[in-house]
């Protein structure tokens, strides 16, 4: 058999220069270093600068991830920017990317799945592949969360941070095997039921301004393991393979007692874990670009490996993927 395969050929991440510590948020909200450490594992947060927004972080990412490919921009015929805060309501961040980076064919758009929006991408990406739509893509996860929090919130100001992360992906012939380099297996699930428990209290079609972050912690942390657990176990039923197979497990970074409840559950090892929320706390959908990128730099994901991303967030969205670097 032969099938059309997304391939990453490379990846990049940015991260604003200002860092928020817990220590600095003490001084905003009432709350502690020990409390944030304890319920989240979060110790410090990059916050975008003023004038600088969600596409510049974007383009940061893009141009590291194409460098890191070999490539041009010109060599991209697909954008796909997964955002929840958006530079403009329209249009797309994607097409405000894609003109910074200089690109004129092609095409390019938003995905809004929030903290799942790179999983999202990257299945949707991956389907658009193997239809013929396109030949290579940027895809980007990339958040400025600090522009929708309220900072009056202990409960959520001191969880999220900003951010983006970046894979080129191609589209290449494979065997159709385990053993491909690739996108192997995705599942993505939704289930609007639970909308309100994350969520913005603004839009363009309620209050005309964007709004704040509302979430009820307690309620979107009792369903988080058990839908991640879920997508994943469809994954190992579709390809036959198990946690012991995975070399690097590459969560959504919302919460420390999350992935390491998710990684028993599944029977991966922790130290195949790879966890960057403690400098760069929650970033939404950047978080798993801008974990890949930190694995990749560091030697730990190697080509060949096999890579599972998976992230739940507001909607409820969850989705996992399984990719051969
Ligand atoms: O990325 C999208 C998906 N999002 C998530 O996965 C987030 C899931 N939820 C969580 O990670 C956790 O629920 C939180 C980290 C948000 C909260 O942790 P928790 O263990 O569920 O705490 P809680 O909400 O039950 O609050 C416990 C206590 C409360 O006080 P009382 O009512 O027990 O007196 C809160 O008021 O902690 C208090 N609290 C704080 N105290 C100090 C809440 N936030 C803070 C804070 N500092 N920042």
């Amino acid at each position: 058999m032969s099938i059309l395969r997304s391939v990453v050929r490379g990846v990049g991440s940015y991260l604003p220069a200002e860092v928020l510590t817990n220590a600095d948020l003490t001084k905003i909200v009432d709350t502690s270093d020990e409390w944030i450490v304890e319920r989240t594992g979060i110790r410090a947060r990059h916050r975008a600068a003023p004038g600088e927004f969600t596409s510049d972080l974007a383009v940061a990412a893009a141009r590291a991830a194409l460098a890191n490919a070999g490539l041009e921009p010109s060599d991209i015929d697909l954008v796909v920017v997964a955002t929840a805060t958006p530079d403009h309501t329209f249009p797309s961040t994607a097409t405000e990317v894609q003109a910074k980076l200089g690109i004129t064919r092609g095409f390019a758009y938003d995905i809004q799945a929030v903290c799942s929006g790179f999983v999202y991408a990257l299945t949707t990406v991956d389907a658009q592949m193997k239809a013929g739509l396109a030949k290579r893509a940027l895809v980007i996860g990339a958040e400025t969360f600090s522009r929708i929090l309220d900072w009056t919130d202990r409960t959520t100001c001191v969880l999220f941070g900003d951010g983006a992360g970046a894979v080129v992906v191609e589209a290449q012939w494979s065997a159709g095997t385990n053993d491909d380099h690739g996108l192997l297996a995705a599942h993505l699930r939704a289930d609007g039921r639970f909308w309100d428990k994350l969520y913005v209290d603004g839009g363009p079609s309620t209050t005309g301004v964007a709004g704040h972050l509302r979430m009820e912690g307690r309620e979107v942390f009792k369903h988080a393991v058990t839908n991640l657990a879920e997508v994943i176990e469809v994954l190992f039923e579709q390809t036959g393979l198990t946690g012991a197979d995975i070399d690097w497990f590459v969560p959504h970074q919302a919460n420390r007692r999350i992935i390491d409840a998710t990684g028993r559950k599944l029977g991966i090892d922790p130290a195949k874990i790879v966890l960057t929320l403690e400098r760069q706390g929650n970033t939404s959908a950047a978080s798993i670009p801008l974990a890949l990128d930190a694995a990749v730099r560091d030697g730990r994901i190697k080509r060949g490996d096999l890579v599972m991303l998976e992230a739940m967030g507001g909607g409820f969205t969850w989705g996992a993927a399984l990719v051969r670097w």
